[in-house]
């Protein structure tokens, strides 16, 4: 028989804070040495191992190779339940994906915070440094379907499960701070522009089509939103490289009911890193799960990704003191304004078990909240409440989806909701409503001091009206401080992602339009885009800035406002001034052929490894390799089945039988002329240097480490190099223009 376990027969397991929790005392109760998240997980755990197979029934299965049929060239049988219970289940496994953000990787992990938070908060998992709270992370895709590439221009959904002890709290963010739209009465606009479109359903993940810009070009409040998915940030180089967060100005609540206004991020201890948009492309199509293997990965390797849970602080008080709307979700507190305080710290330490179980199944919604955190009068916010559990209704087939292992709260559930499609708790007694008599009024509703859910007293006194804000009317003025805050590089990406994006376009005056927006974010980088799509940018629109008007609106009344004030820069918002530790966990290709010379290699791979990357060995042929004193290492990649784009940096070990090998291979000058190209550390020992100047690479560039008989001093100088992440100076010869050739690369050599 199987080890399948019923999920409701092992109550007696469950961890011993549930009976305190019981008692009222739900916080600080802290899990001691279990994870409640994996004991729940486990109740449903099955492993065949030196198990009979059986059908879904239990019955032991005798074979398994041959439906039941009349004479054994005779027709397959009805009676054949086993064949028929096998099939039919096939043909039932796929759910619908979901209507966004289908494309998505989990982990599991925990999350502690640093010091009692009570001053703002009664949450009770951000009150005890000692306590770890269980966490499932998913990270997404926005607009491709599941199967899509993992290195599209794209937002990255951010979404965090805190299995808390007073239950579920999800964290459902991005990583970019802002949105497309204030009103979620325009996400199924935005998202039907940005899909593939409905004629052909082309193309898959990718906003680089007319409907997409279409729609922007007539919806300026999207224009902040639009600076950051036109920047690296949009093509991240990992997950664990990522920025979350929370988007919307939620509310802390404090034990006194006192409440304040709360921005929530997420920081990597990684930094941000981006690769770049030619990199992605290829990479999409040489490994279209980079990301999602990298995850893997950096978990099976114990290289544990950790991020800092930030939170921006506001007074009640000082809601109107900015120069935008804190409930516009446009708009982020600069962090030089209102700083970041680093509270917490998540660490994602386990893979999940089953792809569709966990990652697939995982329900996040926005009304997932704790007593301590309230929402605001956001209208995006206000709209997700409503849209998560809705469409998950449909996506996870009725009403239980709760019910399901990887959703299931950690702190028990007792109400009277009932029945529905696939219900798996079987409720005893003959009451389901309240107030009861016959149950002693149980379950019985909980005081706030006993952790009683109660929302935050808001007073609204206003009319009933469909009408947005004159506040959130400005929509350029963090546009443009968001392309002022970029470093030259990052702005010219900008410039050259708008290019593309806008030269994919088939539509002209769609292209005209947007320079039109852009002209009003910074004359500058329209001015660059229009030279790029040999365009002007117009003087005059032929019709309203903004299209999104009421049939009875003045149109006047609804276009948009810049601030009079300048935002000025915001540094936080470079990548390059956020770069944390760039050496730990990358991948350093080196390519290594026949006849290597050994300690060359040794003293870089050593070095790498104490620095905590790693080396991989991409070889002429798979196999062995063998060195020219006879150390063989192995060959980890073919020069066919891996590629520069999928490394963050090539080395080349000394070696001249190597070296010959390697170049009667046209991949390897490829590989580093491409890694070159791409603005990665490149290095070389002794005979390798003769495959750079092969492949045209300029030695004496910035971030091109070649050296001689000192190994180590090579290793270290290669090392440092890689601190930085790219040498962006190899593009400045396009940041001008963005136009012109790479330079003559044999020509510098
Ligand atoms: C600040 C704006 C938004 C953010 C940060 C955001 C974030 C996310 C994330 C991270 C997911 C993926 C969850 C997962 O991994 O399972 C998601 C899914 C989804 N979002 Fe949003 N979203 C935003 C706006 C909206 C709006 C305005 C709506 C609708 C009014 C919406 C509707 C949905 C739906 C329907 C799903 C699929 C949920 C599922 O099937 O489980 N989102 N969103």
């Amino acid at each position: 028989m199987s080890t399948r376990k019923n999920d409701k027969t092992s109550k007696s397991k469950k961890p011993t804070t549930n009976g305190s929790r019981a008692n009222g005392s739900r916080r600080n109760a802290g899990y001691g040495a279990v994870d409640p998240k994996i004991e729940d997980l486990a109740k449903n755990m099955e492993e065949s191992a030196g198990e009979f197979l059986t059908s879904d029934q239990g019955i032991r299965i005798n074979d398994n190779q041959n439906s039941l049929k009349a004479g054994n060239r005779g027709p397959t049988l009805m009676e054949d339940f086993l064949f028929r219970e096998k099939i039919t289940h096939f043909d039932h496994e796929r759910i619908p994906e979901r209507v966004v953000h289908a494309r998505g990787s989990g982990a599991h992990g925990y999350f502690q915070v640093y010091e009692s938070m009570a001053q703002y908060t009664k949450a009770g998992f951000l009150q005890d440094p000692s306590l770890r709270t269980p966490v499932f992370v998913r990270f997404s895709t926005v607009a491709g379907s599941r199967g899509s590439t993992d290195l599209a221009r794209d937002v990255r959904g951010f979404a965090v499960k805190f299995y808390t002890q007073e239950g579920n709290f999800d964290l459902v963010g991005n990583n970019i701070p802002v949105f497309f739209i204030q009103d979620a009465l325009k996400f199924p606009d935005v998202i039907h522009a940005v899909k593939p479109e409905p004629h052909n359903e082309i193309p898959q993940a990718a906003s680089a089509h007319d409907t997409f810009w279409d729609f922007i070009s007539l919806f300026p409040e999207s224009m902040h939103m639009v600076m950051w998915v036109m920047s690296d940030r949009a093509i991240p180089r990992s997950f664990r490289m990522m920025e979350g967060f929370g988007v919307h100005t939620f509310r802390f609540i404090n034990e006194a009911g006192k409440a304040r206004f709360v921005k929530f991020h997420w920081k990597p201890l990684l930094g941000l890193h981006s690769v770049v948009w030619d990199e992605a492309q290829k990479i999409s199509g040489k490994d279209p799960d980079f990301h999602r293997r990298d995850l893997w990965e950096a978990i099976e390797n114990g290289d544990y990704p950790e991020w800092e849970f930030g939170v921006q602080i506001v007074e009640e008080r000082d809601e109107h003191k900015f120069d935008f709307d804190l409930l516009d979700p446009t708009k982020i507190i600069p962090e030089e304004i209102v700083p970041v305080q680093r509270i917490g710290k998540m660490t994602l330490n386990r893979n999940p078990d089953n792809f569709f179980a966990e990652t697939e199944q995982v329900a996040f919604h926005l009304g997932n909240i704790v007593p301590g955190i309230d929402f605001t009068n956001d209208p995006l916010l206000q709209g997700r409440l409503f849209s998560y559990l809705d469409t998950q209704l449909t996506r996870l087939g009725g009403p239980n989806f709760h019910e399901i292992p990887i959703n299931r709260s950690v702190a028990p559930v007792h109400n009277n909701n009932r029945d529905g499609f696939m219900r798996q708790t079987i409720n005893r007694g003959r009451t389901s409503y309240d107030p009861n008599s016959l149950r002693g009024g149980c379950p019985f509703q909980a005081g706030m001091d006993m952790s009683g859910f109660t929302s935050y007293a808001e007073r609204i006194d206003a009319q009933k009206i469909r009408e947005r804000s004159p506040s959130f009317f400005d929509h350029f003025s963090q546009a443009t401080m968001f392309f002022n805050s970029q470093s030259e590089v990052e702005q010219n990406h900008i410039v050259k992602a708008l290019r593309f994006e806008l030269g994919k376009v088939e539509t002209p005056p769609i292209r005209e339009r947007m320079l039109a927006l852009l002209a009003q974010v910074d004359k500058t980088l329209a001015k660059k885009v229009a030279d790029g799509l040999g365009l002007t940018i117009p003087a005059k629109l032929d019709m309203p800035m903004n299209m999104s008007v009421p049939a009875d609106g003045d149109p006047k009344k609804f276009q948009p406002k810049r601030a009079k004030v300048d935002m000025g820069v915001s540094p936080a918002l470079s990548m390059v001034n956020n770069l944390g530790d760039a050496v730990k966990t990358r991948k350093v290709a080196f390519l290594v052929g026949d006849g290597f010379d050994e300690l060359s290699l040794m003293e870089m791979k050593q070095a790498l490894l104490t620095a905590g990357a790693q080396a991989m060995t991409v070889a002429p042929h798979l196999g062995v390799l063998t060195g020219q004193e006879g150390e063989v290492v192995k060959a980890d990649f073919s020069l066919l089945t891996a590629s520069s784009v999928l490394f963050d940096a090539v080395y080349v070990p000394d070696g001249q039988a190597s070296i010959q090998s390697l170049m009667q291979e046209n991949e390897s000058t490829n590989f580093v002329l491409e890694a070159y190209r791409h603005c990665k550390t490149i290095g070389a020992a002794g005979a390798g240097v003769e495959l750079l100047r092969a492949a045209g690479v300029p030695v004496s560039e910035a971030g091109v480490i070649v050296g001689d008989e000192d190994f180590e001093a090579l290793a270290a100088e290669f090392i440092e190099a890689m601190r930085l992440h790219r040498h962006w100076s190899r593009e400045s010869s396009e940041t001008q223009t963005g136009e012109q050739p790479l330079k003559n690369l044999a020509a510098t050599t």
